[in-house]
């Protein structure tokens, strides 16, 4: 068994979908594993010309290859449900025979919406995230073995022994991003599970085995919550923002935008040990024409689109791990 892990290095909505995608489209994995969060998740994909967006269901359905929900994870039985319904509609197949749950997830229960929503200080996505990880480090949450009769519908797995077969070749689809991390994340504006690689071990699979470990982000940065991110004295942020379609796919709110925080991104590679980097959205800092991010002591300008891409590369020099970095310039393909 070998296995490559792929996070968001941002605050979510680095393109992950797209990336997630391309690669099941040019490799022979057998199985594409979430292995944090829950409905707050929104990634989107386009298949054989048809948009499609995912919340709880790994991105490898759409090639047929079994998935698995992870321990990680928070599950919301009802929306499971509902969207196996939706790919079902889109010509997706046998989703029951190819999903598979782990025994140790939690479950987002009924009044957790609810209650996510009355609580919320930081600009949750009101998915009843928060109350189904505190209710389970609390030590009352309600685990997938513990909802009567959900194997009569449901394949559900110890994912450990699920997964560690020789055979294997599984994709960790990590969901959110660095800067949304509980530990790592600006907090308290962060959701509540592990954004990073390591967040993939929970899975129950040896360090030992992984290969590769693919972050993502943009060329810029976007946010969605209640925290001021962007400058609102600066009009080419808004010009991106509309260039980008910036808008969620979850929840539809519009996301703040700033540059690209280049420190914090050498961290995010750092500390999730990334191997390939993926920079999306590159078509859309070319449209608006200003090659700008954040350098650790002033906002940098960069006379063209080539020395900013240089500059960047410098910068991530001294990641000796990092084998491979790709600018993206297409929405669909890497
Ligand atoms: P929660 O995960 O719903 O508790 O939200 C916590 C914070 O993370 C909020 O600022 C959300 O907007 C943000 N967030 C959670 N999931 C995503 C995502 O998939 N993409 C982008 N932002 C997210
Ligand atoms: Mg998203």
């Amino acid at each position: 068994m070998i296995f490559d892990i792929l996070v968001g290095l941002q605050h979510g909505d680095e393109g992950k979908g797209k990336v997630v995608h391309h690669l099941f489209k040019n490799n022979k994995y057998t199985h594409c594993v979430r292995f944090n969060g829950g409905p707050n998740a929104g990634h989107t994909i386009y298949h054989d010309g048809n948009k499609l967006v995912l919340h709880q269901i790994p991105v490898g359905i759409i090639w047929g290859t079994d998935c698995v929900i992870g321990p990680g994870c928070v599950v919301n039985l009802k929306k499971l449900e509902e969207e196996i319904l939706y790919l079902q509609e889109n010509g997706i197949s046998d989703i029951k025979e190819k999903l598979f749950i782990a025994h140790n997830a939690h479950v987002i229960l009924d009044g957790y919406i609810d209650e996510d929503n009355r609580t919320d200080t930081i600009g949750s996505t009101g998915e009843g995230i928060k109350p189904a990880y505190v209710n389970k480090y609390e030590k009352i949450g309600t685990r997938i073995d513990g909802v009567p009769g959900l194997r009569n519908k449901f394949n559900v797995v110890d994912t450990s022994t699920f997964l560690n077969k020789s055979e294997n070749y599984i994709l960790f689809e990590g969901a959110q991003g660095y800067m949304l991390d509980i530990d790592w994340g600006d907090y308290p504006y962060v959701t509540s599970s592990h954004c990073l690689s390591y967040g993939a071990l929970s899975c129950g699979v040896p360090m030992q085995n992984i290969d590769k470990i693919y972050g993502i982000c943009k060329i810029y940065d976007t946010y969605v919550g209640k925290k001021t991110f962007q400058n609102p004295d600066d009009d080419a942020l808004q010009e991106l923002a509309k260039a980008g379609n910036e808008f969620g796919a979850t929840t539809g709110r519009r996301r703040q935008c700033s540059w690209l925080d280049l420190p914090k991104l050498k961290q995010a590679v750092v500390t999730n040990g990334v191997t390939n980097l993926i920079i999306n959205k590159c078509d859309i800092i070319r449209i608006v024409g200003k090659y700008r991010l954040h350098d650790g002591k002033s906002l940098r300008s960069s006379g063209n689109y080539e020395d900013m891409c240089s500059f960047i590369r410098d910068s991530l020099r001294e990641c000796h791990f990092l084998r491979e970095i790709l600018f993206s310039s297409s929405p669909n393909e890497v």
